[in-house]
């Protein structure tokens, strides 16, 4: 698990903080553009801002709180820590299920990303861009929601029975 973590912080998270405020930026100069002819780009970059802090405030909280305390289930670590390790990951799902919420309402107000047909190169580029951003989004959530979290859940329910057994263990002993 804790190879796994590094991996998402050192690569999934640092694609996308690169990458969203390029979107970002991108995505309003267009919109300045074309707004007119193309009012659903306003619609766009408003739900792209919440997008993007959605995202910022989830990769800061596991990279400064999560992670770590995954990373701890792996070595000894004070049943305290793990029973908050199990509470933030389980608080944490929830919010991913947002995100993929927002990214399909931003998949439908573009039609599935397809230009529209007077569109000009740079949209084109744009809605590539938001196209890859989606497969890796699938990609992030599917490593987290569906291994990282899972894992790390297992096993700190796992290491809080540990505690209460060997607690139990002490109680029951002769001595
Ligand atoms: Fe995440």
């Amino acid at each position: 698990m804790g190879d796994l973590t590094h991996h998402l912080a050192d690569f999934h998270h640092a694609y996308l903080r690169d990458e969203l405020p390029r979107i970002e930026d991108f995505l309003s100069q267009l919109g300045a553009r074309h707004v007119n002819r193309h009012p659903q780009l306003r619609s766009l970059r408003e739900i792209f801002a919440a997008f993007r802090d959605e995202l910022t405030r989830s990769m800061i909280q596991e990279e400064e709180v999560l992670f770590p305390l995954i990373r701890g289930l792996e070595s000894s670590e004070a049943s305290v820590s793990l029973r908050r390790g199990l509470d933030s990951s389980r608080q944490l799902l929830p919010q991913h299920g947002n995100t993929a919420k927002i990214l399909a309402r931003m998949r439908a107000l573009s039609e599935g990303f397809t230009a529209p047909e007077d569109a000009d190169v740079e949209y084109h580029v744009l809605y590539g861009s938001l196209a890859l951003l989606g497969n890796e989004i699938r990609r992030l959530l599917h490593e987290e929601d569906g291994m990282l979290f899972p894992r790390a859940i297992s096993a700190a329910t796992t290491r809080l029975e540990d505690t209460r057994w060997r607690r139990f263990g002490r109680w029951i002993s002769p001595s």
